[in-house]
């Protein structure tokens, strides 16, 4: 988000002389494309630098589904078995070179920090509330949060006892709003569908001082370096930039209507490299005397289309459930089911509630998918034989 903020104590200067108690801080750059994009400085009690110990690395291969049938899919994800924390609960259901879709219901929590040094993370909050603690300070969450954490943010997990539900995405590049939702100040247009007031940001945190043993893991890709700092990652006294995570509730997502059907880029939340992120919320229907609420079949020639349905009755899609996720993969056009055209006519609004996640490379369904799939999907369009 490349927005301004600053947090607790910082020097008027950058790069000059900065105590706290008498004693030294330690400022700590982090940018993107080396100095040369968006940073935020950081000022810590202790050195960022002073690592205890680098532990044996751990493997997670991304495993592509055996069946390598080309066709739409339908994955019940609520037919996954809960377990493992954050990061070990996670279920990979595909994956492309820019980005991989994984869905995660955790019921452990980790005992020891969290920073993804190759990839930003979007984590979509179905269900679950507690608090993101990152070395910015903290965010509450809770559900239909997205919640953005850039690579290289050192972070934790805490969840209050009720059930969890995630969806994430990792991205080789960075998540963003949508540039044609930004002036060329950064701020966002009055014709977007959000602004900054329903960014929510870290709060301040006096810093942890604490010196000892604190495990990191750090995914690297498909490989997990653990390692120990001596001290507690979280002894920010400050930092400024536009380098932080952040979060962004999908109910806060205002949507656009027409007299007739508007396509799915008026949904369009987020923009990151080789994929976009658009928001299906409740709302009102088109008011042409004529027109069609539910949308037309659709063949999107260069990308692959994940949808996960959050809640509601997705309009368009028959025998779909909460937490159910399609794949319409490039090859083939998609729609509504038989039935469904006449059923929409004269509806005045629609509660869906859905994420949509475009892949523009191909995207390989996981081993995990033969877990859940639904293998009659294909055939949900076939008109019934009278
Ligand atoms: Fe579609």
């Amino acid at each position: 988000m490349p927005h301004y903020v600053s947090r607790g104590s910082i020097p008027g200067k950058r790069h000059t002389v900065h105590r706290q108690n008498g004693q030294h801080t330690y400022e700590e750059l982090v940018s993107r494309a080396g100095f040369s994009d968006i940073y935020s400085n950081l000022y810590h009690l202790r050195m960022p630098t002073s690592l205890r110990a680098i532990g044996p690395v751990e493997s997670m291969p991304l495993e592509a589904l055996e069946d390598v049938t080309h066709r739409p899919r339908h994955l019940l994800s609520a037919r996954f078995e809960a377990g493992g924390n954050v990061l070990s609960g996670r279920r990979v259901l595909g994956f492309n070179k820019e980005c991989t879709l994984a869905v995660c219901e955790p019921t452990e929590s980790a005992d020891w920090f969290y920073r993804n040094g190759q990839a930003d993370e979007l984590v979509f909050v179905h269900y679950g509330t507690g608090t993101l603690e990152t070395m910015f300070g903290d965010l509450n969450f809770h559900p239909g949060d997205y919640v953005v954490i850039p690579r290289g943010v050192t972070h934790r997990w805490r969840f209050t006892k009720d059930r969890v539900k995630l969806l994430v995405i990792e991205s080789t590049g960075p998540i963003e709003t949508p540039k044609h939702y930004r002036n060329s100040y950064g701020q966002l247009l009055e014709h977007a569908p959000y602004c900054e007031r329903d960014i929510r940001l870290p709060d301040g945190r006096e810093p942890i001082s604490e010196t000892g043993s604190f495990p990191v893991k750090i995914k690297m890709g498909q490989k997990l370096q653990p390692c120990e700092l001596t001290h507690h990652p979280f002894d920010l006294v400050g930092w400024d930039g536009c380098y932080y995570p952040w979060i962004f509730n999908i109910g806060n997502f205002m949507p656009a209507v027409g007299k007739v059907h508007l396509p799915p880029p008026v949904h369009l939340t987020f923009t990151a490299p080789g994929f976009v992120i658009c928001s299906f919320v409740p709302r009102l229907f088109d008011w042409h005397e004529q027109a069609i609420p539910i949308p037309y079949a659709h063949s999107n020639v260069d990308s692959d289309e994940v949808l996960y349905y959050v809640e509601g009755n997705f309009m368009s899609r028959k025998g779909i459930e909460s937490e159910s996720i399609t794949l319409h993969p490039a090859g083939y056009p998609h729609g509504p089911q038989p039935g469904l055209l006449d059923k929409s006519l004269g509806s005045t609004e629609t509660r869906e509630l859905a994420v949509m996640f475009d892949t523009f490379a191909p995207l390989t369904p996981a081993a995990a998918c033969a877990v859940v799939d639904d293998p009659l999907y294909p055939a949900s369009w076939l008109e019934e034989e009278s």
